[in-house]
């Protein structure tokens, strides 16, 4: 696991869009695994500068998500749906049509899990996954206690989470209880993960998943197991290391 300490989240964000960059450059119709939450929003800001000064082209890129909401319609602006064709596919001028996600309005959730999981193998598997990182270590949705194993599947959201993502809806009654989540053993099938961590909140998380030991208690310390990990953290998210 290679850990790059970087001064701030703007830095972080012109570093992995540069590995974006230069995947793409390498191979054009990579699929890029993205996050949502707060943190890869300069990843996603500094694209859309490279693609707005025509630095770059990822016009035969291919996206596709990490987790979903269960159960909230697919065009709320809270889906993950909505959130990742918002801030990643519509910027940098992709379409629908090159955008994957799990469905968290099937009736058969697990089916829709299971199709997901094939359909990203048929895919040919991601190329570059970004991930963020939960106050509690979890990575996409999976919440410590989490099989490193794990194939994408239903979780429920625990309280904490609830709350950090409350800040999205009106009020925390709204955050839905469950969610679809590539599964850690999914996660890991990604030829490269990067891993952006910003802000003293994250700190604690980042020193138990990049120097303890690797533990289901915390999901992102599977990234030890990774043969190419990268772990971008400003100085605030690495004061703990
Ligand atoms: C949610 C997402 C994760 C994300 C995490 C942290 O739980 N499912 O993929 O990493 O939030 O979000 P933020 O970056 O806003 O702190």
């Amino acid at each position: 696991m290679e850990v790059v300490i970087v001064p701030d989240a703007k830095a972080g964000g012109e570093l992995i869009a540069e590995a974006v960059a230069a995947l793409l450059s390498r191979k054009p119709d990579a699929l890029l695994g993205v996050a949502t939450g707060s943190t890869p929003l300069p990843v996603y800001d500094a694209l859309a500068a490279r693609v707005r000064s025509g630095a770059l082209d990822p016009s035969r890129a291919r996206i596709c998500q990490l987790d979903e909401y269960v159960g909230l319609p697919a065009d709320h602006p809270e889906s993950y749906r909505s959130t990742v064709l918002r801030q990643v596919v519509e910027p940098l001028g992709l379409t629908e049509s090159s955008f994957m996600g799990p469905d968290g309005n099937a009736e058969d959730v697990q089916g829709a899990c299971d199709a997901y999981d094939r359909a990203l193998a048929e895919a040919g598997g991601v190329d570059l996954q970004l991930l963020g990182i939960g106050t509690d270590g979890h990575i996409g949705f999976n919440e410590p206690c989490s099989s490193l194993a794990s194939r994408t599947r239903i979780k429920t959201l625990t309280e904490q989470t609830r709350q950090d993502n409350a800040r999205f809806f009106d009020s925390i009654d709204e955050v839905p209880h469950h969610v679809i989540t590539q599964g850690i053993g999914t996660i890991l099938e990604a030829r490269h993960l990067v891993l952006l961590a910003t802000g003293a909140g994250k700190a604690e998380a980042v020193a138990r998943s990049v120097e303890g030991p690797v533990s289901a208690l915390v999901p992102a310390s599977a990234l030890q197991l990774h043969p190419h990990a990268t772990v971008v953290v400003d100085e605030a998210a690495a004061s703990e290391l």
